[in-house]
């Protein structure tokens, strides 16, 4: 293995850092290896990779002390956050800030930070176009890690911004954003984008665009790359699902007022998230290149196809 790259993934255990170690893993001509950080390295997703040909290593973002020796010797480090663990905007600015000190000590060649945009840029805290939350913050999961890019860039790191989009799995698996049934039976997608796209992704094509970015050495190095499958509106997701479950889908648009008040984890947050989406949807959909996603990952799944691949799982709350 002395002449493969080492790749150190944050999170190859999850979705995003998952897809890229797969994608690597599937390429016996790729030059890279594998790294898996995980915080349990015995869990069954641990294991899969290994059995895949992962180096599974233990570290803990929350332990800053961890990562440092998980990054050493490694030419490049995919990093990312999970928010939705904890809620806590200013937990993932602290674990982005360890991830890039470690790089930097490291001397990791390469840095690809999963990243969104700070909602606040757009709409400043004072705006009353939508409500602050948490005291400091528009969008606290995407506003922290727009603010964690700074993190990055401050120690001059060799960094790929890497803008993601929604996840077209949150159908399957995020609570709150399955279809629901109409009074009338009718299944039912609630979204508060009113007639706008939304930048959608299979979550497996973020780590392929990932390893895309990779492939292309330096090219990419200083530079934000968006990523998506498709920009749809709520019409044409619902479209995509009726095909896709073989009944009729309704995209129902809900006002962001009354979105927020939905009764799961993170409505607030999520309510602003589209609402931003919805209000500065030529910014946001600007930054998300589909073209350039496919270029980078020939393999990127449309709507219709993961809808087809996934109909079973789709959750119908
Ligand atoms: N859902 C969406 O539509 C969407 C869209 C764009 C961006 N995002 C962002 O994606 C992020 C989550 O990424 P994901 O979906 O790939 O996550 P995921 O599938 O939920 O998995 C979380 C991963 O993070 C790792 N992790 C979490 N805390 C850790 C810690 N303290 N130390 C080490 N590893 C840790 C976990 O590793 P172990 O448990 O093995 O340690 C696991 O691999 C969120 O911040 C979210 O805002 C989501």
């Amino acid at each position: 293995m002395k002449d493969y790259k080492i790749v150190a993934i944050v999170g190859a255990t999850g979705a995003q850092g998952g897809g890229l170690a797969r994608a690597i893993l599937a390429d016996p001509e790729s030059g890279f290896a594998v790294r898996a950080l995980t915080r349990r390295p015995e869990s069954g997703a641990a294991c899969a990779l290994a059995a895949l040909g992962a180096e599974i290593v233990a570290a803990d973002l929350d332990r800053a002390e961890t990562l440092r020796p998980a990054f050493d010797g490694a030419h490049a480090a995919f990093c990312v956050t999970n928010f939705w663990e904890h809620h806590s905007p200013e937990r993932e600015l602290a674990q982005a800030a360890s991830m890039a000190q470690a790089a930097k000590d490291a001397g990791v060649a390469h840095v690809i930070w999963s990243t969104l945009e700070d909602a606040r840029l757009s709409v400043p805290l004072e705006s009353g176009q939508m409500p602050t939350l948490m005291g400091h913050y528009k969008v606290p999961h995407f506003d922290a890690k727009g603010e964690a890019n700074a993190e990055f860039s401050n120690r001059h790191l060799p960094v790929t911004f890497l803008l993601t989009s929604y996840y077209w799995d949150n159908f399957i698996n995020f609570p709150g954003m399955g279809l629901t049934r109409g009074a009338d039976g009718i299944l039912t997608l609630r979204l508060p984008m009113g007639d706008k796209k939304l930048p959608g992704i299979a979550a497996e094509d973020i780590g392929r665009c990932a390893y895309g970015i990779l492939r292309a050495g330096r090219r990419y190095v200083g530079q934000t790359v968006g990523i998506a499958g498709e920009h749809l509106t709520g019409v044409e997701l619902a479209s995509g699902l009726s095909r896709a479950l073989g009944q009729q889908v309704r995209y129902t648009d809900v006002p962001p007022e009354v979105y927020r008040t939905f009764d799961f984890p993170g409505a607030p947050d999520l309510s602003n998230m589209f609402q931003f989406k919805r209000d500065f949807q030529d910014l946001f959909c600007e930054a998300r290149s589909v073209e350039l996603s496919r270029q980078l990952n020939p393999r990127l799944q449309t709507f219709d196809r993961w809808a087809a691949e996934n109909k079973s799982r789709i959750s119908l709350e």
